[in-house]
């Protein structure tokens, strides 16, 4: 055991080797939005179900919106300073650093990359410095692989979400967080020697396809989710929250799933 081993175990589970990490760091760029306007409220809320493994946050909602029942793991956001106010999204810099997260009680650190994007090469390099700083304190990099506008479109294509995730890996992160290709996922883990943990993006329609999308990812071999959205904006997120937790660690299929969804929102 060391270190690095020991604050991973605190994000990915030893026994099922997966994780249900609960994104609520939106607000750093987005402002507060449907679902995340009180945060205490949604974290003591869905903490409560037992069902949440980690949580992605900033340091200032960590430390004031923070209230969870239990001692889930927390990874801290430590790059932002871009909002949808200003000219681009993806020029983002580094917000915190390895020791101030630890000092906060944080267990891994998060920064993003946005590949194809004009600060690529900017982002990319800060996630490679704050590697440097996490191998230092053996503390895990959760690497944020973003698009930004320019490259929406290929949101879906594989091979461009392959490159990222690679690209975040060789970078040092030690798990990559990216988006669902319905086709081909499982070349994207194929192609990446770190765990890879999908986001949810935007709203799905319905929880039926969020969990038909959560079951497609771990099929391809992903090894759970860091998403917020889909979870929190959905008219049921606790019930939710337990249904997504079995996809994750106890193998249900969809239709499991579904039928188990039906009988939390009646209970
Ligand atoms: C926000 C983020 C989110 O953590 C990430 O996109 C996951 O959330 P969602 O499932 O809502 O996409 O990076 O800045």
């Amino acid at each position: 055991m060391n270190g690095m081993e020991s604050r991973l175990r605190r994000i990915i589970r030893k026994d099922t080797g997966r994780s249900l990490v609960i994104a609520v760091d939106h607000g750093m760029a987005l402002g507060p939005m449907t679902g995340i306007v009180d945060l205490k409220k949604t974290i003591t809320e869905l903490d409560a179900t037992g069902k949440v493994d980690a949580w992605l946050i900033t340091k200032g909602m960590y430390t004031y919106a923070f209230e969870p029942a239990g001692n889930p793991g927390v990874i801290m956001r430590a790059s932002g300073a871009a909002t949808i106010a200003g000219p681009d999204l993806t020029n983002e810099g580094i917000t915190s650093s390895v020791s101030e997260a630890l000092t906060l009680g944080a267990d891994a650190v998060a920064a993003s990359a946005f590949i194809g994007s004009a600060f690529e090469q900017k982002t990319l390099a800060d996630m490679a410095g704050l590697a440097t700083e996490c191998r230092k304190w053996n503390v895990p990099l959760l690497g944020v692989m973003g698009l930004g506008k320019i490259n929406e479109d290929k949101k879906k294509d594989p091979r461009f979400i392959a490159l990222g995730a690679r690209v975040g890996a060789e970078h040092g992160a030690d798990i990559i967080k990216t988006y669902y290709t319905e086709t081909d996922f499982d070349k994207v883990v194929a192609g990446c020697p770190v765990p890879v943990m999908i986001a949810g993006g935007p709203k799905c329609e319905t929880d039926l396809d969020t969990l038909q999308m959560i079951y497609g990812a771990l099929q391809g071999g992903a090894r759970g989710i860091v998403m917020g959205r889909n979870v929190w904006q959905s008219p049921h997120p606790a019930a939710l929250l337990t249904v997504v937790y079995s996809l994750i660690h106890d193998n249900i299929t969809v239709k499991e799933a579904a039928q188990l969804l039906e009988q939390k929102i009646k209970e």
